[in-house]
C-alpha cells in the first residue's frame, strides 16, 4: 500500500460539523507513502473519492487540516476547497498501531467543497505560464 483516504459518511463526532454541516460526509486520513509523494497520488485519491461521494448523491464534501500543513492546504485549495467562516475547530484522530489504537485531538481549519461545480480554476502559477 503506498496510500489511502477514508471516507466518512455517518454524522460527525464534532459538534461544530454537525451543526454547520449537517450530511455532508468527510474526507479523513489522506496519507501518501514519503516515498511517493509529488507524484499526484494525493490528487487521485482525493478525486476518487470526489467521483464516489457524487455518485452516492452527495453535493458538498468537508474536511478538517491543521494549517500548519502547507503540503496538504495547498493541494485541497488547489482541488478548489474553500476554507469556510466558522472558525478552527478541535477534531479527534485515530491512531491504529500494531501495539494498539490511541486517539489525539488537534485544532483544524475546515474547508469545503461544492461537488456540482464541475470547472477547476486554474492554479495561480498555471495562469502565468500559459501568460
Ligand atoms: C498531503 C499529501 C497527502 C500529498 O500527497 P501527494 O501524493 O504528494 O500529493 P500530489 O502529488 O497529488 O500533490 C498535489 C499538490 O499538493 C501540493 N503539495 C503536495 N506536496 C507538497 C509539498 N511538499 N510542498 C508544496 N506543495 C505540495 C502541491 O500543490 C501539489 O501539486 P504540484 O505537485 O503540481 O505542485 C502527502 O504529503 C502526505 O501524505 N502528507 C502526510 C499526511 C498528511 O498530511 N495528510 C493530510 C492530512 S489533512
Amino acid at each position: 500500500m503506498i496510500g489511502h483516504i477514508y471516507l466518512w459518511e455517518e454524522p460527525a463526532d464534532e459538534k461544530a460539523l454537525r451543526a454547520n454541516l449537517r450530511g455532508v460526509p468527510l474526507i479523513m486520513n489522506l496519507w501518501v507513502d514519503p516515498e511517493y509523494r509529488r507524484q499526484g497520488i494525493g490528487t487521485i485519491l482525493m478525486e476518487a473519492s470526489e467521483r464516489r461521494l457524487r455518485l452516492r448523491g452527495h453535493r458538498r464534501v468537508a474536511l478538517g487540516v491543521d494549517t500548519e500543513n502547507k503540503e496538504a492546504v495547498r493541494l485541497y485549495q488547489d482541488l478548489a476547497y474553500i476554507r469556510w467562516e466558522h472558525g478552527e475547530i478541535e477534531t479527534h484522530r485515530d491512531h491504529f498501531l500494531p501495539t494498539g489504537h490511541f486517539v489525539t485531538t488537534e485544532t483544524c481549519a475546515i474547508f469545503v467543497k461544492c461537488l456540482t461545480e464541475t470547472a477547476r480554476p486554474p492554479r495561480a502559477d498555471h495562469h502565468v505560464q500559459a501568460l
